[in-house]
């Protein structure tokens, strides 16, 4: 989605924001852009252009980029096609003021029919153009009473910065459900749509609100809300390290995201459990624990993967916590006048806690009386923000576009929950103590997984030409089905489906055919036997199984073609070893079709828009 960078300080800002922008470069986009204001020459200089950023960077070689001040954008389209006209920033009609943007402006139609009305004339056909007249329109040479009177007329969401030529001295910045950071160095504000473009300079950061604004000088910030009431902001702090955001020696983010689930799964359980006492250690749902103890009903609501980890997250609340439970899709929840009673808690999972729909779905569910949990990766997030209480994953940032890690950390906090509330309920403490240490062992057990690489690789390289596969699973193995297919759907642009395995015979049976690879998780649990039937049907129409099975297991063996063995443990922990070698499958056969992993085509890591 689209990243946002802007500079004031004493440094020169181009690189600073071009950097940013690279940082944020795994959100997702389409084009890019940068706006310096050159006090030398009273003007802005516009730089912007359909591509990477290395394109614009191609671009600007050579040019006189001098300046501390400016803008920067990535830019994912959603109003018009993604060329160099409609990149962002935008400007007015004199040019001296520019403005990148985040969101959508729900009512740029007749705000632009307005302007166009008044004389002015637009060269793109985005939302955001219409943010730019209107500040030009309400200027006065005072930039944040522009802004503010400007956005008094939008409606929608935004995270914007905005500088003028004229004002060599002023950044504004506003959000209105759509992210946006300041980090607070010396002298200098970093405005940021997402902390990694920051925490290289700083870590000492300002989060905006909804409908707040900051107007940055060299030597001060000053925040109100849009309607000009002073706010009082705290400093805070990001907790994580370049380091954790870097490469390393990975080729992609994806892989080795993958490759440190073992460490994320730890740092996301550590000093939450207590395998003595059989206690699990929630700091942040204390405050509302005996809600929680007389909830009667779950609703988890979530978007894409975590959408897969609530599903996984019924079966556990059902079975450990013994609570009805109920998930569903966030963009659905949010508009279908949900009924919420007293003792109805929502917990919504997110990774980046800044979906548009999942954070809509918190904000209906709250209108609506309900104890809202979030179980989010990024500190500070919005919706880690707006809900009652929650539980951080604190698996590190998530950088590939594809999500793996948070999955599995998404699955140890939805475990830890459910025992959370399952000990206030009827779970015998003794219960509790296994499930602890069985879910203590599951890091080394994924390690172990994880050095199945290089077969899961021949794997890959033996069916990616394949242009049809099926994935499936049946209980806890389900989701897992559902994760495994998006997966390779998601960076290798090929069509998978994933089903409940018994679903197979009700139509998707039809669409095997000789060769055509199917992906089974076939442990051993409570429906095996009925999974080797479904493998049986399978292999007699020449379909090719792929099957991740239990270590040892030669029934599975005899029927499937290749076997991913996994150690045994109990079905609540399968979904999280077994994802592991479908993520490297799908990687696998990314990287061999020669596609872009840590940046699939039309998609992007964080949707901050409907
Ligand atoms: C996008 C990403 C997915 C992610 C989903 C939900 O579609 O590409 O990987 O699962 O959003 O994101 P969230 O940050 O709410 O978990």
């Amino acid at each position: 989605m689209c990243g946002i960078v802007g500079y004031i300080g004493q440094k020169q800002a181009y690189p600073i924001l071009l950097e940013g922008l690279k940082r944020l470069e795994y959100r997702g986009y389409d084009s890019a852009g940068v706006a310096l204001q050159q006090d030398h020459e009273g003007r802005l200089a516009v730089i912007k252009a359909k591509g990477r950023i290395a394109d614009l960077e191609a671009m600007t070689a050579g040019r006189d980029l001098s300046g501390t001040l400016g803008i920067a954008h990535t830019r994912w389209a959603t109003h018009g096609a993604p060329n160099d006209v409609n990149a962002h920033p935008h400007a007015d009609m004199s040019g001296k003021l520019a403005v990148v943007h985040n969101g959508i402006i729900e009512n740029w139609s007749a705000l632009r029919q307005l302007l166009e009305q008044e004389g002015v004339k637009f060269r793109s056909e985005t939302d955001t153009e219409v943010l730019a007249h209107l500040f030009a329109r309400a200027y006065k040479g005072d930039l944040e009473k522009a802004v503010q009177e400007g956005l008094r007329e939008v409606r929608g969401a935004y995270g914007i910065a905005v500088i003028h030529a004229d004002r060599p001295d002023v950044l504004v910045a506003a959000r209105n459900g759509s992210p946006l950071i300041i980090g607070v160095g010396e002298g200098e504000y970093i405005v940021a749509s997402d902390a990694s473009a920051i925490i290289e300079h700083t870590t000492n950061v300002i989060y905006l609100e909804d409908r707040e604004m900051a107007t940055l000088r060299r030597d001060g910030l000053r925040t109100s809300t849009v309607d000009a009431i002073p706010t009082h902001k705290e400093v805070q702090q990001v907790e994580w390290s370049l380091e954790q955001i870097e490469k390393k020696c990975y080729p992609h983010f994806m892989l080795k995201e993958i490759m440190e689930q073992a460490e994320s799964l730890s740092d996301s359980m550590r000093g939450r459990l207590d395998a003595e006492t059989g206690e699990v250690v929630l700091g942040g749902v204390r405050d509302v624990s005996k809600q929680l103890t007389h909830a009667r009903r779950v609703i988890l609501t979530a978007c894409g993967t975590a959408w897969h980890a609530g599903l996984v997250g019924e079966y556990l609340f059902e079975d450990i916590a013994r609570v009805q439970t109920e998930v569903d899709y966030a963009s659905e929840f949010r508009y279908r006048n949900p009924i919420i009673d007293e003792g109805t808690i929502v917990i919504a999972i997110s990774q980046s806690g800044e979906t548009a729909d999942t954070l809509a779905a918190v904000r209906e569910a709250k209108l609506k009386g309900a104890l809202c949990l979030g179980i989010v990766n990024v500190v500070g997030s919005t919706i880690a923000r707006e809900t009652d209480a929650g539980v951080y994953l604190h698996c590190g940032p998530e950088i590939g576009v594809a999500s793996t890690k948070a999955f599995t950390s998404q699955l140890v906090v939805l475990i830890m929950t459910s025992m959370y509330l399952g000990r206030r309920r009827h779970l015998a403490p003794y219960h509790a103590r296994e499930i602890i240490k069985g879910l203590q062992a599951v890091p080394d057990l994924v390690r172990h997984v994880l050095k199945l690489n290089d077969a899961i690789r021949d794997v890959a390289a033996r069916y990616k030409d394949c242009p049809n596969w099926l994935y499936l699973g049946r209980g806890y193995n389900y989701p897992v089905a559902l994760e495994g297919a998006l997966k390779l759907k998601e960076i290798s642009y090929v069509h998978a489906e994933g089903l409940p395995a018994a679903e197979m015979k009700h139509g998707p049976i039809a669409l095997i055919t000789e060769g055509m690879p199917v992906v089974f998780l076939a442990n051993k649990g409570l429906q095996y036997d009925k999974v080797l039937s479904n493998m049986e049907e399978v292999r007699s129409r020449g379909g090719h199984i792929i099957a991740v099975a239990t270590e040892g297991d030669k029934e599975v063996a005899r029927l499937a073609k290749h076997v991913v063995s996994v150690p045994d443990v109990p079905e609540p922990f399968q979904p999280i070893l077994n994802v592991v070698p479908l993520q490297l499958l799908a990687y696998h056969v990314a990287v061999m079709r020669g596609c872009a992993v840590d940046k699939p085509r039309n998609l992007a890591k964080s949707v901050t828009v409907e």
